[in-house]
């Protein structure tokens, strides 16, 4: 797809739309861009490069961008394959580049790539610059906001911030983005980023000292109106606030006993006035759907089928998601479904109770095998906690 960013800065990067799960774990019904960039001036500097699997579509939008010019520099802002895949080639095509990057990523370089000791490198550190003519790039540190090695470039000339994994979303550039861009970016942020929640709040108070009018990152659009309304967002995701009031009730159902109980659980919630409930089935939905809405509401209702002594194998995995991203700050309910001996909430409370500031409300509710009248007091209880929690 064509994106115009200025006479000097142009978009190269590419749409994946047939890759079946990015990073072999995440479904991309709309695909995923691979975000790359040129800039154009008396040097001439590649922003990036792109997954392997697009490099022949990104070097023949390379090779036009540059009209008849070399590429002074490479700029590496993070090595993982989406980004770096296409490193190699960048060598084949042009051996006098020059690779800029910090200390942690020519650490890492040599991994991914056989780095011949004629290649140039450039290392940077945090706040140093890079003239280009009339552009100016200053480079600042940001670890952990994907990898290690990850920095982020502001070029202050026509005041862009090249955020590289920040502000990422999943969805090729020319796909439809009906629901807007926060839906996506929410689920890349929180199953990606999530865990890196201290580095992105660093990162936005560097990011809160310059002049951005336009934010370049690797993955999805380029973003260049109402900033305000991104970095208030990341900020958010990355503080572990809630972002709007309501609750997930997340269900492991084997037979579906227990998705009736989470139904009806979330029909009380309802009749209580909870303004918005959101119901997902973890053995169906997608679960980057169902982690990203865990960590945009305020409260969260789990309830397991016990299983092989422990709770079903979806229910585990959730949680064990959530307590690998970090999930905290959060008010959460649990129901179990048994046959003969209940152990889910067992379970589920001894993974909750590893997480930070996750406060498990009273009653635990559990059913025998199926929903009956008598279970209903239990149950009420357990939403009236939630409903005023
Ligand atoms: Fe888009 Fe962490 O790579």
């Amino acid at each position: 797809m064509d994106v115009k960013i200025s006479d000097a800065v142009k978009y190269i990067g590419v749409d994946d739309k047939t890759i079946d799960l990015f990073e072999s774990q995440y479904v991309v019904p709309e695909g995923v861009s691979y975000n790359s960039y040129l800039i154009l001036d008396e040097k001439v500097a590649l922003m990036d490069t792109v997954d392997a699997r697009c490099m022949d579509e990104w070097e023949n939008k390379l090779t036009q961008a540059l009209g008849g010019r070399t590429p002074d520099y490479l700029v590496i802002s993070h090595l993982e394959p989406d980004h770096a895949g296409s490193i190699g080639r960048v060598l084949e095509l042009f051996p006098d580049i020059t690779l800029v990057g910090n200390a942690k990523t020519f650490a890492m370089l040599p991994q991914f790539f056989a780095v011949a000791p004629e290649i140039k490198m450039h290392t940077v550190a945090e706040g140093d610059t890079l003239s280009l003519g009339v552009h100016t790039l200053s480079f600042f540190m940001a670890p952990m906001v994907h990898w290690p090695e990850v920095m982020v470039t502001y070029e202050s000339s026509e005041k862009i911030l090249f955020s590289a994994d920040g502000f990422g979303k999943f969805g090729a550039l020319d796909a439809e983005d009906a629901e807007g861009w926060a839906c996506e970016a929410r689920r890349y942020y929180f199953n990606i980023v999530g865990k890196y929640g201290a580095p992105v709040q660093a990162l936005l108070k560097k990011a809160a000292t310059l002049d951005i009018q336009t934010i370049c990152p690797l993955h999805g659009p380029i973003l260049n109106e109402n900033l305000g309304y991104y970095i208030g967002l990341y900020d958010t995701w990355s503080s572990y606030k809630p972002e709007n009031t309501g609750v997930l009730v997340a269900y492991a159902s084997i037979h579906g006993n227990t998705a009736k109980v989470a139904e009806k659980f979330a029909e009380l919630l309802r009749a209580r006035g909870v303004e918005k409930v959101v119901v997902s089935d973890l053995a169906r939905e997608d679960m980057a759907e169902v982690i990203e809405d865990a960590f945009r509401y305020d409260r969260m209702v789990v309830a397991g089928a016990s299983y092989d002594g422990g709770v079903f194998p979806c229910m585990q995995d959730f949680l064990h998601h959530l307590q690998a991203k970090a999930y905290q700050n959060r008010t959460v309910g649990v129901i179990e479904n048994g046959s003969w001996a209940p152990c889910a909430a067992k379970t589920m409370k001894e993974i909750l109770e590893t997480m930070k500031n996750v406060s498990v409300v009273e009653p635990t509710v559990t059913i025998r095998s199926t929903m009956k009248d008598a279970d209903l007091a239990s149950l009420e209880a357990l939403a009236d906690a939630i409903a005023g929690a």
